[in-house]
């Protein structure tokens, strides 16, 4: 298989999935509060996408090569936690930070999405510059989308943010083509060179997810066959975006009305 472009009928079901999938960020972010349980944002949001948006949650029972199927409709991953949290019982507490990540199927299209959050008062300077530097990291990324461009524009931009503010980028993980697939080619890396990898094109659709730790950026796997960790504990935020390359740039697809405002950082 081959990065597929996207026909404008797909392009325009590819927004609608977009949005939808934003849409349960907004939902649940009134929930987020310090002692709700990770598996009751989880209920929460598989009640709004299967009985208010008429969205497939596409985790659930998700089971790539070598992994088991993926038991819950989120993912739920609490500060040291890299990616692919699942969601449990264990409350949170002030001053945690939280990544949300979103993937609803609709007309046979995916929109995959994910938003950091601070929970309460009380979160650290460094944790919340953490989270601030990695919105920046994914705006700086996807800001270098445009056809003619290069995979590896997008990844030396992050790159370059992320380890001027001291922090490191995890390389296990990467952005992908998204579709009638959850997971397509291309990968996209958050590091690497300018000018290098596939050129872009319009009406390809990926996501940009950059991960990025406080600490070292060696990962481990928790035995749960899912969670990925920092190995040295360090915090890690990743926020997510799907964009589609168009003639002129790119347009964001997972928008909705409580889509946070592009960093300063791209917009000045
Ligand atoms: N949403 C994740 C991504 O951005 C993938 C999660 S796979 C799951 O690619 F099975 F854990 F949900
Ligand atoms: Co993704
Ligand atoms: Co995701």
């Amino acid at each position: 298989m081959s990065v597929t472009v996207k026909t404008p009928e797909e392009v325009d079901a590819m927004r609608v999935a977009g949005r939808l999938a934003s849409e349960v960020l907004d939902f649940i972010t009134p929930h987020v509060k310090p002692g709700v349980a990770t598996a009751e944002l989880d209920r929460l949001c598989h009640e709004f996408m299967v009985d208010v948006q008429g969205t497939i949650p596409a985790p659930l029972n998700y089971a790539p090569p070598g992994y088991r199927p993926y038991p819950k409709s989120v993912c739920a991953s609490v500060n040291h936690q890299v990616c692919h949290g699942i969601p449990g019982d264990r409350p949170l507490k002030k001053g945690d930070i939280l990544n949300l990540d979103i993937t609803v199927i609709k007309g046979g299209f995916h929109g995959d999405t994910s938003r950091m959050f601070i929970v309460g008062e009380g979160a650290s300077i460094l944790a919340k510059r953490l989270c601030a530097v990695t919105y920046e990291c994914l705006w700086l990324g996807i800001a270098q989308v445009r056809p003619g461009g290069h995979l590896g524009d997008i990844g030396h931009a992050i790159q370059r943010h992320a380890e001027a503010a001291g922090f490191s980028i995890v390389r296990e993980f990467c952005g992908h083509g998204i579709g009638r697939k959850f997971h397509e080619e291309p990968q996209v890396l958050h590091y690497g060179r300018a000018d290098t990898g596939i050129t872009l094109e319009p009406g390809m659709t990926f996501t940009i997810e950059p991960m990025i730790n406080a600490g070292r950026a060696a990962i481990s796997e928790l035995p749960d066959g899912w969670t990925i960790i920092t190995k040295d504990r360090s915090l890690s935020a990743q926020w997510e975006h799907t964009v589609l390359v168009t003639e002129t740039g790119y347009e964001v697809l997972t928008v909705s009305a409580g889509s946070p405002a592009a960093p300063s950082i791209t917009t000045a």
